[in-house]
């Protein structure tokens, strides 16, 4: 739709002559607009590619994602949710996420275009020297932590939190990806259940089985504390190089989870050991920050984060890893 709209624009002088202007509403994108290079990424219902826009010349990862195989299985609204997020996330302007910058639509796919992580998964670099030292997951940590912050403040829970959803642009700060699996928390708690919620529950979805929490395992009931968990999770493995819930099946996984079932390696930082141990608690509501109202003030004066400045993580320059 190429729409002409008008916007009454006031004069110089302000009160006497009201000028309309008229303004070109941004035109719909399309693939022409881009070119598509390699795939970065893949999903059950899509594929990401690395694009570059023909005008700015600017990199984006394109998620493209297979319309007949989405209402094949009924992910439809999967995939609304997925974009109501990123909307919520991006005009927010808040650090620490995958900025979603427009939509379009062709007759085979549904295309968003997403800022471009350069530096890809936090995943690999864990893998590659094995353990982060004390000072680097202290930032990631405080990073994650950060961005888990804006998304309570935002109502969002974004519940299959792991190293391979938390991307690394080109300075090295975090870019949180994949809302797929996000959940909006309406405001009055007595909300009945959406009918996709309860569909939702019924197939007894669960994010990945390494990071995901006991209540979404039991109850199949995310809290923002599912995403304190998976926090927890990920700094165990920052420092000791795997995640603390290990096992050959994801069957033997979920009964380690239910029944607390890790333990540190005898070098593990004493002050990272006591964060960890007030993350992973199973009741959820006695998780450390889990009655925090706004942000996670518990969690940020923990002698781990002594020091961080955090409102200014992301204007620091990351400690290298090592
Ligand atoms: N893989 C999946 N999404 C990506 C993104 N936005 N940037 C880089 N790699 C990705």
């Amino acid at each position: 739709s190429s729409r002409v709209g008008t916007l009454p624009v006031m004069s110089r002088a302000g009160l006497d002559t009201p000028k309309i202007v008229p303004v070109q509403p941004p035109a719909k994108r399309s693939t022409q607009d881009f070119i598509f290079g390699k795939v970065i990424g893949e999903g059950s219902f899509s594929t990401v590619y690395l694009t570059k826009d023909v005008h700015s010349a600017k990199e984006y990862a394109i998620k493209v994602c297979d319309k007949r195989h989405i209402i094949r299985e009924k992910k439809t609204e999967y995939i609304k949710r997925e974009r109501d997020i990123l909307n919520m996330i991006s005009s927010a302007g808040v650090p620490f996420f995958v900025k979603l910058y427009c939509t379009f639509q062709d007759n085979d796919s549904l295309y968003f275009v997403l800022s471009y992580a350069k530096n890809g998964e936090l995943l690999p670099y864990i893998n590659k020297v094995g353990a982060f030292d004390i000072e680097c997951t202290r930032f990631y940590a405080g990073e994650i932590l950060q961005a888990l912050e804006h998304l309570q403040r935002l109502n969002i829970i974004h519940r299959d939190l792991k190293p391979e959803n938390i991307l690394l642009d080109e300075k090295m700060h975090i870019l949180i990806t994949d809302f797929g699996s996000g959940k909006i928390v309406k405001n009055d708690d007595q909300s009945e259940d959406s009918e996709d919620e309860t569909r939702r529950r019924r197939n007894s979805f669960v994010g990945t089985a390494q990071y995901v929490s006991p209540e979404l395992l039991t109850d199949k009931v995310a809290h923002y504390a599912s995403d304190l968990w998976a926090l927890g999770c990920i700094i165990y493995q920052m420092i000791s190089g795997l995640p603390p819930f290990r096992a050959r099946h994801e069957y033997a996984i979920f009964q380690k989870i239910l029944k607390l079932e890790y333990e540190f390696p005898e070098e593990f930082d004493s002050q990272a050991q006591d964060l960890v141990q007030k993350l992973l608690v199973l009741n959820c509501n006695e998780r450390l920050g889990a009655n925090d109202k706004d942000g996670y003030p518990s969690i940020k004066s923990h002698p781990m984060f002594a020091g961080l400045d955090f409102a200014r993580l992301h204007l620091t320059t990351p400690p290298a890893i090592s």
